[in-house]
């Protein structure tokens, strides 16, 4: 993918010199990976609305396919990015040492006064440390969510990412009571609600009709009574030919009473052809959707069956059962709001799940406290002290 300087972002800077004078914030924004691009979108929207703020967009380029990524902007109405340090795959090493490089270069160019990073990729651990070490403060949106399993790389791009963050903004009670277990001072902690489920608000608002008459899928979804809507794409899934085969044994045997819509991940597809496992008929593969199209399918699904963080959160949100296929969680909020299950990764675990959630009385599915649409109204109130 190759994002280029076009003339509005030519403008904008343009704009931000001709403030000479003015105290301006000079902030990054980050994103690497498909999940940011969703939480960045309400934060620099918001922050367009504060005079006093230059918020810049860096995509270090951890995901770099058009539908994993330009897609996403386009879809999410984010301009392209200010800089994009195009680190693309590798091995964990590989790929955290090449965006730590670029973003230390641009840093020590472009001296922004503080960076937000969101979520837990490789991209939010690689930029914080490279900030933090150059004196540049970090905010963390989705701060302190634990698993609690140092075996996901992602539980360690937490836990370092918030062992120097100045910021720490959090999107339930858990990740408070986390913090402050790990000695971290309350003054720094802020419960802001979630900047995910801002965005998919502000997405759902947009799904109209005449835009969902365009989805190639909005034929296969008409004609379905009912489905089933799946994502998978963890390592600790997908990666291994004896657990992906017995995640697949259940999936083949929920489709045998429900028909499965499955938008395949990168690393999933890879990985299903590697090892050559087979599908259920019953099951439909999509290449990676784009955030609005995924939306008009999952919203509608009588249950999601996911391995993504995000997911667990959205179908929280909306109120869709949801079967987690993890052994754990770091968001338990989403199961004790009662529409998410964790359901484990062996057979019989997921098909318990899978039957345990479809008898739950959806009108006692609650939502978490704050989760309302404002939480990046509330991370700039605070950034910007007022
Ligand atoms: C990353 C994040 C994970 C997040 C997920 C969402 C880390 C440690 N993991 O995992 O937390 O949930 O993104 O998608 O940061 N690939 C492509 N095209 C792309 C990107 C990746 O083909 O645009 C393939 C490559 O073969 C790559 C593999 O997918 O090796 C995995 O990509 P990678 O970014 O390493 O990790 P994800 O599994 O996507």
């Amino acid at each position: 993918m190759k994002f280029e300087l076009d003339d509005e972002i030519g403008q904008k800077r343009a704009f931000f010199k001709g403030l000479k004078g003015l105290f301006v914030m000079k902030v990054f924004l980050i994103a690497g990976a498909r999940p940011n691009f969703m939480k960045i979108a309400p934060i620099y929207r918001e922050a367009l609305k504060h005079r006093r703020v230059q918020c810049s967009i860096v995509h270090t380029g951890q995901h770099y396919d058009y539908e994993m990524s330009e897609a996403f902007f386009e879809d999410l109405e984010l301009p392209k990015p200010d800089f994009f340090l195009s680190a693309g795959s590798g091995s964990h090493a590989v790929q955290t040492a090449k965006i730590m490089v670029a973003f230390e270069e641009l840093c020590r160019n472009e001296k922004p006064d503080l960076i937000i990073v969101v979520g837990d990729v490789n991209s939010t651990l690689a930029c914080s440390v490279v900030a933090k070490k150059l004196l540049i403060e970090v905010a963390h949106v989705e701060a302190g969510l634990r698993s609690f399993d140092l075996a996901m790389p992602e539980e360690i791009n937490r836990m370092v990412t918030d062992a120097i963050s100045g910021y720490f903004f959090v999107t339930e009670e858990s990740g408070a009571a986390n913090l402050i277990k790990e000695g971290k001072s309350k003054d720094r902690i802020y419960f802001v609600g979630n900047v995910m489920i801002d965005n998919l608000f502000y997405q759902v608002g947009k799904l109209n009709g005449k835009m969902s008459e365009q989805f190639a899928t909005a034929k296969i979804k008409e004609k379905l009574e009912y489905y089933a809507f799946l994502t998978l794409h963890r390592p600790s899934n997908v990666d291994t030919k004896s657990g992906f085969s017995e995640i697949i044994e259940a999936l083949n045997l929920i489709a045998a009473k429900m028909p499965i819509l499955f938008p395949v991940h990168p690393r999933t597809k890879k990985m299903m052809d590697e090892f050559n496992l087979r599908l259920s008929n019953n099951i439909t593969l999509f290449s990676p959707l784009s955030f609005k199209e995924s939306l008009f399918i999952w919203k509608d699904a009588k249950v999601v069956l996911t391995d993504s963080g995000g997911l667990q959160e959205e179908t929280t949100a909306l109120g869709i059962p949801c079967v987690t296929i993890r052994e754990n969680t770091e968001r338990p909020i989403t199961i004790k709001m009662g529409s998410n299950i964790l359901a484990g990764t062996k057979k019989t675990s997921i098909l318990k799940a899978f039957e345990e959630v479809l008898i739950k009385p959806r009108e006692q599915f609650r939502v978490p406290p704050k989760w309302d649409g404002k939480a990046a109204e509330r991370i700039w109130k605070i950034l910007l002290k007022k």
